[in-house]
């Protein structure tokens, strides 16, 4: 079988972090996540003076994840008040963080106002609240605009966001998104500064990239011809890595096909505002493994199954989204049956991988599921009252714990048994 590894995290070090921390376990290589920032700041500064990478969040929120690559330099996409606060717990400078959300409430714009973060407003109903809230506060709130541009990126439908039908953004199709920046243009309040795009998630094809790309300047030029200009064009995050561990679109190609679209969209615009973009799933994803341990082997007649000490609780993506990982056995070689890799929480669908072949798996051993640095932990859910898994961030020699794992006290915690049933 084909088998690239996603990270340099070997197999001795993985035993030896999951006899120490115990499983569930998500170990996460720090050196990865480094290059891969690397490699994607660098395919567009060389090529273009005012880049920024705002990494989303939600991929993975763990503190020390985000703290590491504020450090990298870093900027943040936010998609809720808790993760605004969060990237300003990770020490992310508020002008640094873009708060993008289809659905803020007024004390969540009001927070942003507060921060001074820029805030992406997703229709005109909340640019009137965001108007009135900075009014209040005699602040002036710096926003762009989320534009849906009617791309459909192919991707799982449940996370293709750009199509036409999507919840998200002000259409640029039929005016919308035109008349709304007018609005803003007039507001006092209001300091208009960007536009940004997010088109979907897990998108090999750059020409998906490409069209949003060319939609967004065909709409900054409109932009212009209404005297607005942009601080910013942001791009939104998307770019796929492959499951399968085979080659995937790679963020020097994605900068190459984009090159002629922006050089051109910044001659027909006449001026050059900064470029942003906001992967997530690529920086983190195949930087994490989940280390799971085997409880029993069951063989029936249709099937062997491996039940596990984690199920779709710790990592939801298989469950939600028929999402592949590549799996293996910590320490063993080779392949000589064919298992299911089953969840311990109750129901049918828990099931992490599907007929992979294996070496004969024993109970104790360690499996490693790959490539789940990006929306696994930040997954997580305590349901079946399951505990929340421990995180080990490793940096070439040095691993560190940096989140203990869950406790039974958790589940209860801000519970209240009514005195009269206690
Ligand atoms: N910006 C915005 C506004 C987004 O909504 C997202 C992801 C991103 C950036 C980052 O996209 P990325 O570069 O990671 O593809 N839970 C799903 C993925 C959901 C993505 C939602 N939005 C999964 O496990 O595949």
């Amino acid at each position: 079988m084909y088998y690239m590894a996603s990270t340099e995290l070997g197999d001795r070090l993985l035993s030896s972090l999951a006899g120490e921390y115990g499983t569930p376990l998500y170990v996460y290589d720090g050196k990865m996540i480094a290059e891969r920032y690397d490699a994607f700041y660098s395919a567009f500064s060389g090529r273009f003076a005012n880049v920024r990478i705002c990494y989303a969040l939600k991929a993975n929120t763990s503190l020390a994840v985000c703290s590491l690559l504020r450090d990298l330099g870093a900027g943040a996409d936010v998609v809720s008040a808790g993760e605004l606060k969060t990237a300003l717990a990770a020490g992310f400078s508020p002008e640094d963080i873009i708060y993008t959300s289809n659905s803020k409430s007024d004390s969540d714009l009001a927070l942003a106002v507060d921060a001074g973060v820029i805030i992406n407003v997703d229709s005109a109903g909340e640019l009137e609240s965001l108007g009135k809230i900075a009014a209040g506060r005699k602040k002036t709130a710096r926003i762009s605009f989320r534009v849906n541009p009617g791309v459909n990126p192919k991707t799982h439908p449940k996370i293709a966001t750009g199509l036409a039908e999507s919840k998200f953004g002000l259409h640029i199709e039929g005016g919308l998104a035109l008349a709304a920046y007018r609005k803003a243009a007039r507001m006092k309040h209001i300091a208009v500064i960007g536009v940004q795009a997010h088109i979907g998630s897990q998108i090999q094809d750059a020409g998906n990239f490409v069209d949003s790309a060319r939609r967004l300047f065909d709409f900054a030029l409109e932009l212009k011809k209404i005297g607005i200009a942009l601080d910013f064009i942001d791009f939104g995050g998307g770019l796929g890595i492959s499951y399968q561990g085979a080659k995937s679109l790679q963020p020097e190609e994605l900068a190459k096909a984009l090159e002629p679209v922006i050089r051109d969209g910044f001659k027909r615009l006449g001026y050059r505002p900064a470029l942003v973009f906001e992967p997530g799933r690529y920086i983190v994803a195949e930087s994490g493994i989940l280390l799971t341990r085997v409880n029993s082997v069951k063989k029936t007649p249709y099937k062997n199954f491996i039940n596990v000490d984690s199920g779709f609780n710790t990592l939801m993506r298989p469950a939600m989204y028929d999402a592949y990982h590549r799996v293996r056995i910590v320490g063993r070689k080779g392949s000589s049956e064919t298992y299911d890799i089953a969840g311990n929480v109750c129901e049918t669908g828990d099931i992490l991988a599907r007929d992979r072949m294996l070496p004969k798996a024993r109970k104790g051993d360690i499996i490693a599921i790959l490539d789940t640095g990006a929306y696994g932990m930040s997954m997580t859910s305590s349901y079946n009252s399951q505990t929340l898994p421990a995180e080990v961030l490793v940096r070439g020699k040095r691993a560190d714990l940096i989140r203990q794992r869950g406790e039974q006290d958790d589940l209860y915690w801000r519970q209240k048994i009514p005195e009269d049933l206690s």
